[in-house]
Order: structure tokens, then C-alpha cells, then sequence
């Protein structure tokens, strides 16, 4: 149970997952062990955001740039993706969480492409939560192919053809890790969005680290512009 709930809190939660390599780096191991660690980490973040009544968590998994790894590690990440999500099937299930995927889904497998969508119609209905992986994604993309279909369709505005289309904007991005940048994540979708940016790498980001953020969130005051 959790005992003091923040009293604002945000209908969408976004996160920049940072730093799985320096946490292995830093116990000597290899950099895959952070990113399976890093996955018990989304496991806590949903799990609570479940028991908040939170309807979208999101998460920056693999951008568009982090094809450029090293062949390994992508493999490896690719794999740990496909694991995840026959593993966390049935959780979603009786949590209520509906799975998408957002992202270059062209650059995917057929194999990875198929299981992501089998999952996400298997548990779209009945979901209390949302939960997004952004794959293969990025900000500056997003926007490229949402301006090229509304210029072929003519008619319409750029929010219709962003891949977050229907989704509202994220009221919360927590970047873990120490680093103060986006790393073209969301761009168009975060004009307005709370800015949280903690020191904590992402595999120790578990369930007080995030009611610190939400704390945090609750303390802020959101103008959009306005005076109040
Ligand atoms: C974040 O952790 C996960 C991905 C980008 C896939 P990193 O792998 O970037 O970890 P660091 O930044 O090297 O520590
Ligand atoms: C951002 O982390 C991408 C994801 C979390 C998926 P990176 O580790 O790729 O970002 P940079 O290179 O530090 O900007
Ligand atoms: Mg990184």
C-alpha cells in the first residue's frame, strides 16, 4: 500500500531510462546485465503506477540513434524486449495494462513486429493503464513522418499523424542518470510537460525514487503561459 499519496498527480508519466551501462560498468559487468536489471525497474514504475490509478507510463527504451551500437548489445536489447513481454503477459493481464508500441516500427523484425502486436491486442481491453515502449523511436522522426503524412493527406494538424496521436502529452518526463538533455526523445509532445532529472540510474529508480518524483511533480506549479 502506499501511504502518502501525492494529491496532484499526472494522468501521463514519461521516462528517459538512463544509465543501465554505467550500473553494470560500475559492478563489472557486462553492459546487458544493466538493461535486464533495468527491466525490474519498469516492473516497479508500472506496478505502482498501477496501484496510483496512473493511466499512461511511458518509456524511452531504444532510439532511433541507438541502432549505432555495438551489434551485441542491440541484439541483446532486441532479445531482452522480445523475453519481456512473453514474460510479463499474464501480469498485464491481471494488472489491467494495455502494451503499445511506438516507434520506426519498419526497422523491427517481422518476428519482434508480430509478438508486439499479438500482445497489444491481447490485453487492450479492460486496461486501467497504458503502457508505452518507445522503440526505435525518435523526436525529430516522429515529426518528419507526421509532417509528410499530413502533407499527403492535406487536411488535418500535426498532432493527427505524430505516432502519440489520441495519447495525451506527457504531464511528467523523469530522465535518470544525471543527464540534462532529451536525447531526441518526445519533442513536439513535451511543450508543456514537468521536467524531473535525478542522479539515480535507471536499475535503482525503483518505487520510492519514484513517489520522490511525483512528490516533486505535485510541488510545481503549471501555468501554460497563463498568469494565475
Ligand atoms: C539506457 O541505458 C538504455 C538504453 C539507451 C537502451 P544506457 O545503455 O544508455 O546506459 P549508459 O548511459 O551507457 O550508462
Ligand atoms: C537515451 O539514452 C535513449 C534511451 C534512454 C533509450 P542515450 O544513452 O542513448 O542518450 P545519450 O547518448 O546519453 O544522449
Ligand atoms: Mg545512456
Amino acid at each position: 500500500m502506499i501511504m502518502d499519496i501525492p494529491a496532484k498527480l499526472p494522468r501521463h508519466v514519461s521516462f528517459i531510462m538512463d544509465g543501465n551501462g554505467r550500473w553494470a560498468k560500475s559492478r563489472c559487468l557486462e553492459r546487458i546485465r544493466g538493461h535486464f536489471e533495468g527491466v525490474e525497474s519498469v516492473r516497479s514504475v508500472l506496478e505502482t503506477s498501477v496501484e496510483l490509478g496512473i493511466e499512461y507510463v511511458s518509456v524511452f527504451a531504444f532510439s532511433e540513434e541507438n541502432w549505432g551500437r555495438p551489434d551485441d548489445e542491440v541484439a541483446g536489447l532486441m532479445t531482452l524486449m522480445m523475453k519481456s513481454m512473453i514474460a510479463e503477459k499474464e501480469t498485464f493481464l491481471k494488472n489491467g495494462v494495455h502494451f503499445k508500441v511506438l516507434g520506426n516500427r519498419a526497422r523491427l523484425s517481422d518476428e519482434l513486429n508480430a509478438a508486439i502486436d499479438s500482445l497489444d491486442e491481447a490485453t487492450a481491453a479492460c486496461a486501467r493503464t497504458t503502457l508505452i515502449i518507445f522503440l526505435s523511436y525518435s523526436g525529430q522522426w516522429d515529426i518528419r513522418q507526421a509532417a509528410a503524412k499530413l502533407a499527403a493527406a492535406g487536411t488535418g494538424s500535426i498532432e493527427d499523424y505524430l505516432v502519440t496521436a489520441g495519447i495525451p502529452d506527457p504531464d511528467l518526463l523523469i530522465r535518470t542518470s544525471g543527464e540534462m538533455r532529451i536525447s531526441n526523445f518526445l519533442l513536439w509532445q513535451i511543450a508543456y510537460t514537468e521536467l524531473v532529472f535525478t542522479d539515480t540510474l535507471w536499475p535503482d529508480f525503483r518505487k520510492e525514487q519514484y513517489l520522490a518524483a511525483l512528490r516533486e511533480y505535485a510541488s510545481r506549479d503549471r501555468r501554460f503561459g497563463k498568469v494565475k
